[in-house]
């Protein structure tokens, strides 16, 4: 963890859930974090917990759909803190619903958030990374990545599959100039991600399989990306499958 202390990160979805028990965890290591996600009073009140205990943090307000906002914000991040080194591409949805009469738009918001996000969040940061020849890219997709998760969740599961197919390009694409990148693919974590359902039998179903005593914890997820973030420069951890035990 040593190798954080004053590191720049910039943490999307750092409001709830594993965002937020990650930006904990950098900003106790000492990195410099900035915490982006659309709800402002929960982004300020994690700054102010982050920056008493000693860290430095500041909040950047934004929808990680818009391109027009991921490169507005890496710009004003880049102007506070100097420097990106790392992107945790962590925001993520889930809109469950089987494909066979399911809607077409949730589709789209699943694909907007989980897969198009990423993909400007990490374009925006790597003009200055690849400049430098140093930085670290850590998304977060899902065990759906592989095998196609439940039944009612194909649409996630097709995302989180793209996103990890893409972290894998662009660990070829940039690799060699200095840049790692990192897929971390969880299973079951207590957060708040059912409540964002809207559906309230599909939501009922998520509470009562995520909260209960044999999930992971955010922190675990989050200890997961420090350890990936903290290797030596040299040590690219591709990939990252964390099961509950039980
Ligand atoms: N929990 C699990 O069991 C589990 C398992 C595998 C993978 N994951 C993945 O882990 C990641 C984090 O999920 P979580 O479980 O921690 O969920 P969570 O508690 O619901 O947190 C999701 C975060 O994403 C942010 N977000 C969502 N849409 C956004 C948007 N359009 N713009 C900006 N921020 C947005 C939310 O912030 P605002 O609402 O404030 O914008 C919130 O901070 C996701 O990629 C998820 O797919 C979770």
């Amino acid at each position: 963890m040593q190798r954080l202390e004053g590191a720049v990160a910039l943490v999307t979805g750092a409001s709830a859930g594993i965002g937020r028990a990650t930006a904990l965890m950098l900003g106790a290591a000492g990195a410099r974090v900035a915490l982006v996600a659309r709800r402002q009073e929960r982004l300020d009140a994690l700054c102010d917990e982050i920056n008493t205990a000693g860290g430095a943090a500041a909040a950047f307000a934004a929808d990680v759909a818009s391109e027009v906002q991921a490169g507005a914000v890496v710009a004003a991040v880049i102007e506070h803190f100097g420097r990106i080194d790392i992107l945790v591409n962590n925001a993520g949805i889930i809109r469950p619903g089987g494909i066979a009469g399911g809607d077409a738009q949730d589709w789209r918001d699943t694909f907007d958030v989980n897969v198009l996000a990423p993909m400007y969040w990490s374009r925006a940061v790597l003009a200055d990374m690849l400049a430098r020849e140093s930085g670290h890219i850590v998304t977060v997709s899902s065990n759906a990545a592989k095998g196609g998760g439940a039944p009612t969740n194909n649409a996630y599961a097709a995302s989180k599959h793209a996103i990890t197919a893409f972290c894998g390009g662009l660990r070829k694409e940039v690799g060699s100039r200095g840049i790692r990148v990192t897929i971390v693919e969880p299973g079951a974590t207590a957060t708040e991600i059912a409540e964002t359902i809207t559906d309230e039998t599909a939501r009922a179903a998520m509470r009562s399989h995520l909260h209960n005593e044999t999930v992971m914890q955010a922190s675990d997820i989050a200890a997961a990306i420090c350890y990936a973030l903290s290797q030596h420069p040299r040590v690219n951890v591709d990939e990252v499958w964390l099961t509950p035990t039980r």
